[in-house]
Formats: structure tokens, sequence, C-alpha cells
């Protein structure tokens, strides 16, 4: 199946449904399926799926789930299956990156085609979802009354269709449609599933779904991602409850520009930042055992953003703050650590050295910019950084890749990429989490450009994406928490 992207990360994508469990990967030409029913586990759908697509490579997976998801996991046990979904592990037992979303959804996201939409999925059960301009959201219309204690899926699912006979069901169908879409005001209703092809005829706004639009949706799922090379099309904003989702994001991030970076060049060069939200995410890279066996680890460099001027050891040292329970404890070769020698007596000779070792690692021409494949950034309360701070010349070095600096704020030297090798790179993630940043966090992305006082705001990628991870309490000023 071809999106018309180029997708350097294999995908799977399973469709869960009530009688067929469907998988497809990207760059495979058939789908694959496994009979379901009602004493079908999570567990059991998982061996099935390993079990059936031994032979493909994929290194994160889809699933388009029968039931409710909310922030990304199944909170309702599915109505046509066993039990077992809610709570499951999906990512441990499949080894890889999951993402799941209900199945309706999923294959609404594969059928969209601008607009307002409405997609119905007739099959065991009722699937719904509405996308509109681009976002999809599911609705769960299946279990609300419809007529005489019936539920909507009692009628147009499979158990109606065998309870009334096809003759009856076809007529309760169209009701069905021109209810929801009286309801709803969609532009065009997309009708999928099993069963939409039993349908004689189709209403004048309808038009019939194609299935393996479930797997294109599954692709989709994952398709930002997967284009780290994309032009600038502004930040992406991703507002999670709590730190930890934050660093559960980035996890996943760092992992999908590590193997694409890796399958492009064989090498993934990542810039870190001290910080304490940072911190969670490389404990949960050292410790997971998802990220700790998928990663390439020994095709990973990694490098700092910026370091304090104070040796490796001392407890304020952004190597340190990353060494410690995390790359010490990650098999990646001590060659691959290139660390900022804040141990060195003058900082300004600490910056030459760090800028000779970019230009030695990423065999840098005279003028040239070094392009990391990731850098992790955080924000300060004043707006700072890396330690681009407001008010300092370091601002808008343009000459140098790496500059050392005085920094009243912090009464000490700091050791900084400079504003172009940050924008220079394929992809910048911002980790902002709690109420204290809030303030700085609305003036950089919300307030005028004065980027003197708010130096973040200087950070965008001249050919690379942004992501902005932050937790609600950090976004609490934000005007329009949604908007890219
Ligand atoms: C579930 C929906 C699902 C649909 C189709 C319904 O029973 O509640 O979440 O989308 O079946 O599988």
């Amino acid at each position: 199946m071809d999106d018309g992207r180029d997708f350097s990360v294999n995908i799977l994508s399973i469709d869960v449904g009530g009688t067929h469990i469907k998988a497809l990967a990207n760059g495979q030409s058939e789908v694959r399926k496994v009979e379901s029913g009602p004493s079908m586990t999570a567990a059991m759908m998982v061996e099935a799926v390993k079990r059936m697509t031994a032979d493909w490579s994929y290194d994160v997976v889809s699933i388009g789930y029968p039931g409710p998801v909310v922030h990304g996991a199944p909170v309702k046990e599915p109505a046509n299956l066993a039990p077992g979904w809610v709570g499951f592990d999906f990512a441990a037992a499949l080894g890889r990156p999951v993402r799941i979303i209900n199945d309706a959804a999923m294959q609404a996201l594969g059928s969209d085609q601008g607009g307002r939409m409405l997609f119905l999925g007739l099959g065991t059960g009722l699937g719904s979802a509405m996308v509109v301009n681009g976002r999809v959201e599911p609705l769960e219309l299946a279990h609300l009354p419809y007529k005489r204690k019936r539920s909507y899926e009692d009628v147009v699912g499979l158990r109606g269709l065998r309870r009334i006979g096809k003759k009856k069901w076809r007529r309760e169908v169209s009701v069905v449609i021109a209810q929801l879409a009286n309801a709803l005001e969609p532009d065009y209703v997309v009708i999928g599933g099993g069963n939409a092809k039993l349908l004689a005829e189709l209403p004048s706004n309808a038009r019939l779904g194609d299935n393996a639009n479930a797997f294109l949706g599954g692709f989709r799922l994952w398709a930002d991602s997967a284009s780290a090379d994309q032009a600038w099309t502004g930040a992406e904003r991703r507002i999670v409850d709590s730190p930890e989702e934050i660093v559960l994001a980035a996890a996943a991030e760092f992992y999908l520009q590590a193997i694409s970076a890796v399958g492009n060049a064989g090498v993934f060069r990542v810039a870190l930042s001290g910080g304490s939200t940072p911190r969670g995410l490389y404990e949960l890279l050292a410790s997971d055992p998802t990220w700790r066996t998928h990663i390439p680890w020994y095709r990973t460099h990694v490098f700092w953003g910026d370091e304090r001027h104070v040796p490796p050891d001392h407890t304020d040292s952004n190597f340190r703050s990353a060494n410690d329970g995390f790359l010490a404890s990650v098999p990646m070769p001590q060659a691959n650590i290139h660390r900022v020698h804040g141990e060195m007596p003058d900082a300004a000779e600490a910056a030459a050295d760090y800028e000779r070792e970019l230009g030695d690692q990423f065999r840098l021409a005279k003028g040239e910019l070094p392009r990391f494949d990731l850098i992790v950034l955080g924000l300060g309360e004043d707006g700072h950084t890396a330690s681009l701070f407001p008010g300092t010349r370091a601002l808008w070095e343009k000459q140098h890749l790496v500059v050392s600096h005085r920094v009243d704020q912090v009464a000490g030297d700091r050791i900084t990429l400079t504003a172009p090798v940050l924008n220079n790179a394929a992809c910048i993630m911002f980790m902002v989490s709690g109420v204290h940043k809030a303030r700085a966090l609305a003036a950089t992305l919300e307030g005028p450009h004065e980027p003197d006082h708010w130096p973040a705001q200087m950070i965008k990628p001249t050919r690379g994406r942004l992501i902005w991870l932050l937790d609600r309490a950090a976004a609490q000023g934000l005007s329009a928490p949604n908007k890219g």
C-alpha cells in the first residue's frame, strides 16, 4: 500500500475485529489474517500476530482496538472479544513501541478525504468515529439506545443482521445512517467494516470505505514521526497530564529518531540537556526493556547542548546527570560519548575543544554546521534554553558552533551550542513540565517576538521538526493549547 510518503520506519498495523485479526506492514503487499471470536484475549491476539508475521520486519506497531481507547490505552474490555485487554502491556508483549487507537478511528483516519467525515463500521460491532479537518475522534455510538431497549449495535451489528435478516437489516442501516448524519452534520459518511458489502444501495451522502484503509490509518498514526526531514511546518505541541507522560512520549520520539537515522545514515547523533524532566527520559530509556533492547546503542552518539564549567563528577554537570543511571548502564561504547570537557581551567578553551570535536565527528568543512538527528531541550523559568540566556551576546553568535560565556544570572560560566547549530537539527524536542514554567512557556510560544528576553523563541529548525512536549501544569497559560 502506498500512502505517497516515504516511511523510513517499518510499521505493523493490526486491525483487531470480532471475527478476524488482520495485519499488514508497510512494504508488504498481502494482508494476513486469523480468526478471532468471543474467546480471544489480548495475549492470544499477540501470539497469533507474532506467528503470522514471523517473516516480516517492523520497528513499531499500531493497533486498532474494538473498544474505547483513552490516552493511548484501552479503558473498557471489548464488547465482542474475551476480557483481558485493559491494562495489558502490548509494547512488552510485542517487543516494540505500540500506538493503540479505537478500530473505527483507525479506519476513519485511513479513509480521510478532508472536511467533516462520519465513519461507521458495520462489523461484528458498530464502529463510529468522526474526522474533522484531519483530526480524528472516536465516538462510541454503538451502545447508545436505538429502539425497543436495543442499542444501535444490537440492531445494525452482526447480532442484529442474524436476528432480523438481510432485508430488514438494510432498512435499519439506512435509518441509522440518516439519524446519525442528522445529529452530527458530516459533509459525507464513509461506511466500512466487513458487512458494508451487504448493502444494496447507499444514501447520497454516503460512500463505501475500503477495509484496507484501516492499515493505512495505522501507518498514519506514526507518519509524523516517520518523516524527520520534512520542511518547517510550525511546531507540534503535545500536552499530556503529567511529567511521566512527557517522558513516555519523549522516549517514543527518541526511539523513532534513532531508528530512522540509523536506517538512513547508519548513525544516530543526539544532543542531550540537563534538567530533571530529561533525566526522567534517560532513566526510562535505560530501564524499560522495550527501549533498552531496541534502541541501536552501538550506532548512537551522544553529545550535549550545553554544559556547566565544572568537572564531570560535579553534581551540576549535565554529563553526570545523563551518565549516572543512563549512559553508564546501556550497551553504548565509551567512544560514542562526546562530552564537553568542563574540567578545563578556561571555559573558552573547553568551548573551542568541543567545537573541534563536533568538526571531527560530523566531518565538517569550514563554515558547515553539524546536523543533529535529535536535540533534547528544556526551558528555564527565565526563558533560557541550552545555555542561551536572556540578554547575553551568546544569543546572537553566528561564527562559532560552540561558545562559552559568563552568565550573571547563574553566577558561572556556561558552554553552549549556538542557535544556528540548534536550528540545523533534524528534530528538536522540548520537554517542559510544571506550573513554574507556565509564564515562560506562554511568553515563548504566544508572546510578542522578543528573543532577547525569551531566548527559546529563537529555536525554529530551518529544515526539521520542532516538538513541544508539555504537561497541563506548564501549558496552563497557553490560550490555544492545541494549536501548532
Ligand atoms: C465498540 C467500539 C468499536 C466497534 C467496532 C463496538 O462494540 O464499542 O469501540 O469501534 O464495536 O469494533
